[in-house]
Formats: C-alpha cells, sequence, structure tokens
C-alpha cells in the first residue's frame, strides 16, 4: 500500500515524464521542419521513451494500492533559435529529472517504503544515462559550432546513435 505522501510524489513524477515526452516531441517536430531527419527521429524516440517511463510509473502507482493521475501538461516551447539552444535545453531538463528522481528517492527513505525506492532505482540508473547521453551530444553541437557542414554530418551520426541504442534495447 502507498502512502498518501508518495502516491502524490509519484504523481508528481508521472506529470513530469509526460512533459518531457511532450518536451521532446516538440523538438522532434522543430528539427524535421527545418530538414534535419536525424536529429528529429532522435527526439522522436527520446519523446517515446518518456512515455515509457510515464507508463512504468503509472503502473506501479496503480498495481500498489494507489491511482495513477492523469494531468494537464504544460505546453512545451516550440521554436528555438538553434540547435545549440535546443539541445541545451535538453540537458537543463534532464538535470531537473534528475533532481526530482533524487528527491523522490529521499522521501521514500524517510518513509521506508523500501519497496518503492527499490523500484526508483532503475530511474537513478536512466538519469545517468540520460544526462551522460545529453552532455556527449552538447559537447559535439559546441565543437561545430555555426559550421553548416558540420550539422550535416551531426545529422547523419546522431541516426547511428539513435540506430545503435535501439538495437542494444531491444532483447535478442
Ligand atoms: Fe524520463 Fe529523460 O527522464
Amino acid at each position: 500500500m502507498l502512502l498518501k505522501n508518495i502516491e502524490k510524489a509519484l504523481n508528481d513524477q508521472i506529470r513530469i515524464e509526460a512533459e518531457s515526452s511532450q518536451i521532446y516531441l516538440a523538438m522532434a517536430c522543430w528539427a524535421e521542419v527545418k530538414g534535419l531527419e536525424g536529429v528529429a527521429g532522435f527526439m522522436y524516440d527520446q519523446s517515446q521513451e518518456e512515455r515509457d517511463h510515464m507508463l512504468k510509473l503509472v503502473k506501479f502507482v496503480n498495481e500498489r494500492g494507489g491511482h495513477a493521475k492523469v494531468s494537464e501538461l504544460s505546453e512545451p516551447n516550440v521554436t528555438f533559435n538553434s540547435f545549440k539552444e535546443m539541445f541545451e535545453k535538453l540537458f537543463e531538463h534532464e538535470v531537473f529529472v534528475s533532481q526530482s528522481i533524487n528527491e523522490l528517492v529521499h522521501i521514500t527513505l524517510q518513509e521506508k517504503d523500501y519497496a518503492t525506492h527499490n523500484f526508483l532505482q532503475w530511474y537513478v540508473s536512466e538519469q545517468i544515462e540520460e544526462e551522460a547521453m545529453a552532455r556527449t551530444i552538447l559537447d559535439k553541437i559546441n565543437l561545430i559550432g555555426d559550421d553548416k557542414g558540420g550539422l550535416y554530418l551531426f545529422d547523419r551520426d546522431i541516426q547511428q546513435l539513435t540506430i545503435t541504442s535501439a538495437s542494444i534495447d531491444t532483447p535478442q
């Protein structure tokens, strides 16, 4: 059984994951209309992953005797000044999500809810990966600067990154 304050904290995280999915969907659309198909594909995949993060929490809350809340979401940014700005926002957002997960983990320890604490370890690991990936991408974008040729190659490379991570995720 979930304590009410833990149920509320998990529901807040459900909203954050849903908003993350919308944020990356908006980034996918912006990249797509700008003609960068690789970046768009990467962002569509990220958006889907965030929806999966949300669903995993939804199922957990319902299975533990709580009630997962589907709430209204804030409207994401739909345009950006540059790809650099867009990836900076992605990185900042992932840092924010990590902080939110850490806070959630902290509450479960305070309340001695070890089942939820254990469940959240998956999210702790996931955030380490997501932050690392966002940082790597940002480093590459910073190297490219305003170079159009560099952006073209980056768009091609990020497609490869998406394919590689998809094949790692798929069970053999
Ligand atoms: Fe579900 Fe990227 O945090």
